[in-house]
């Protein structure tokens, strides 16, 4: 996997993850390209922004693995990176693609599943934290890549800590695939 990495995007939701990804490798061509993002959720706003950057955007409804497979297939993508991506994935596309990546908004293992920022927030901790980790069958569980945290200040609303932990996400990301791109041209 030296040169170029292709990565596609799977995604559930607003995007902002997705976004900041493919603005990232266009600022980075050498190293990435995002040929394709996959929604499960047809109207899902992703789209709309994936499309306004130029890139193809498929919606595979209720998530078919096989399709998804075929689709990362055809566009080249070697890795996978779950961006808002709520739908576990059971099998094909875990066969087929030896590297997957997630982003989850928690200081992992705490917090895994639904509603990350709104149940580390209600807990109370002077702190939460981002996750990138590569993807098993489990729920947030595979192996940490990437992780770092981010207070939760005693004058914060769940939304003010909601958006110093998204800005957080949006650091994470490309360094995660940096390391990522390290570690697979080293090896
Ligand atoms: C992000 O906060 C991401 O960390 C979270 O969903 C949001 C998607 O936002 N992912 C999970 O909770 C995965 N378990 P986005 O669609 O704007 O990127």
């Amino acid at each position: 996997m030296q040169g170029v990495l292709d990565i596609g995007i799977l995604a559930s939701g607003e995007g902002t993850n997705a976004e900041n990804i493919i603005l990232f490798a266009a600022k980075n061509p050498d190293s990435f390209r995002v040929p394709v993002v996959i929604t499960n959720r047809p109207g899902a706003p992703v789209l709309g922004k994936v499309q306004a950057l130029g890139v193809a955007a498929h919606v595979v409804e209720g998530g078919d693995e096989k399709k998804i497979t075929t689709i990362l297939n055809d566009h080249g993508v070697k890795v996978v990176c779950l961006a808002g991506y709520m739908k576990l994935l059971s099998g094909t596309v875990l066969k087929k693609f030896e590297t997957i990546l997630n982003i989850h908004p928690s200081w992992l293992p705490e917090f895994p599943g639904l509603r990350a920022y709104e149940r580390a927030f209600a807990s109370g901790l002077e702190y939460s934290g981002i996750t990138v980790h590569f993807v098993d069958e489990g729920i947030d569980t595979g192996p940490i890549l990437v992780q770092e945290k981010f207070p939760r200040c005693p004058e914060d609303t769940l939304e003010s800590f909601r958006q110093r932990g998204q800005a957080l996400e949006r650091i994470l990301y490309p360094r995660a695939l940096n390391l990522l791109r390290k570690k697979v041209c080293e090896d």
